[in-house]
């Protein structure tokens, strides 16, 4: 049977996106995060469905901090993608997933014997059955997901209703089943958005601009530029006030051409005492803080999600705002 010229496109695009989401997260940038989140974690059980225990730190992080968080079960699970001698260092023949339930012989170390090792039958795909057996099992899930399939890794966990600390991508939160989320509050940022953030590459990842590429003791790593995590585990510093300092005055805060908010176009300079809608920056989301603003909705130079008009001003579009009310100027 030959193959379709779409068929053929499709599945080279699957491949080039594949190819694409193999990076892998620093111990350093995990710990820097999770250790915002402890007290989420007595004994629940996490599971990291993306993670090649071999080389994921979140498998290392979560299974040798195990007692100190107090975890009930470890659940990680290895995709076996079908493109892997393309470009992967997975080597492993078969999709695994591996059970852990705390130290045994007490050595502070989880030992090969304790991780129970276990063959899926299928690729380890997060939608698979068996995949998701392990995701209904699990209270949190930790882990960075494939960037391509971020609409969908989120929409699952929503739909099985899990609780999640994950990476993804800053401009994620324009998507427009991301941003639903966070404007409903069933989504969130963590502590550390933004900034860059280096991820461990295989030799092979084609990385186009040198400031983005550097090897370390033989080790390649990529920088993606600006990488947020998103959240459902409620944190301290989304219940920090954001100081404002600036004043509102016309001059300095244009209204948009065709709808009534005014352009903030830093974060910082949001106006104390402005009671109507503003377009903020999206590195708003780092500063939110639920009971001190109020989303309305999202505006890009394409089209507003929630209202139909765009962000001009004197015919220019403004691009990727926010669209918030201060709740205490309200008052
Ligand atoms: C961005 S990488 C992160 C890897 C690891 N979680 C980490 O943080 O180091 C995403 C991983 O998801 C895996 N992956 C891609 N598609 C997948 C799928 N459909 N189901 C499960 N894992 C998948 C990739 O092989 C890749 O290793």
């Amino acid at each position: 049977m030959t193959m379709s010229k779409a068929t053929k496109n499709t599945n080279l695009h699957a491949a080039k996106n594949t190819k694409k989401d193999e990076f892998y997260t620093q111990l350093s940038d995990i710990e820097n995060e999770l250790k915002h989140y402890w007290h989420h974690f007595k004994n629940k059980t996490v599971y990291c469905n993306c993670d090649d225990p071999r080389i994921s730190g979140f498998f290392h992080y979560f299974s040798y901090g195990f007692e100190a968080f107090g975890l009930k079960k470890l659940i990680t699970a290895c995709y076996k993608n079908q493109n892997m001698d393309l470009f992967s260092q997975h080597d492993c023949e078969q999709a695994i997933y591996l059970e852990y339930e705390g130290d045994k012989n007490h050595n502070k170390v989880p030992d090969p014997e304790e991780i129970g090792v276990k063959a899926f039958k299928g690729d380890g795909d997060f939608r698979s059955p068996e995949a998701i057996k392990l995701l209904e099992q699990a209270d949190i899930v930790v882990t960075n997901p494939p960037f391509s399939l971020f609409r969908e890794y989120v929409s699952q966990l929503v739909e099985y209703d899990k609780k999640f600390v994950i990476i993804g991508d800053q401009n994620a939160i324009t998507y427009k089943e991301i941003f639903k989320l966070i404007k409903e509050n069933k989504i969130w940022l963590g502590y550390d958005n933004g900034g860059t953030k280096w991820f461990r590459v295989p030799d092979n990842y084609d990385i186009k601009t040198e400031s983005r590429k550097k090897i370390e003791n033989g080790t390649k790593y990529f920088s993606k530029g600006s990488i947020n995590w998103f959240t459902n585990l409620d944190h301290q510093k989304r219940h920090e006030e954001l100081i404002l300092y600036k004043k509102y005055t016309p001059a300095d805060y244009p209204t948009y051409d065709n709808y009534d908010a005014i352009e903030v176009s830093k974060v910082k300079e949001i106006p104390m005492d402005y009671a109507g809608a503003m377009g903020v920056p999206i590195t708003f989301m780092d500063k939110y803080n639920p009971d001190q603003f109020e989303i309305l909705g999202i505006a890009n130079s394409a089209r507003w999600i929630g209202y139909e008009c765009l962000t001009k001003i004197n015919g220019r579009n403004i691009y990727n705002r926010i669209i918030i009310r201060n709740r205490d100027s309200q008052k």
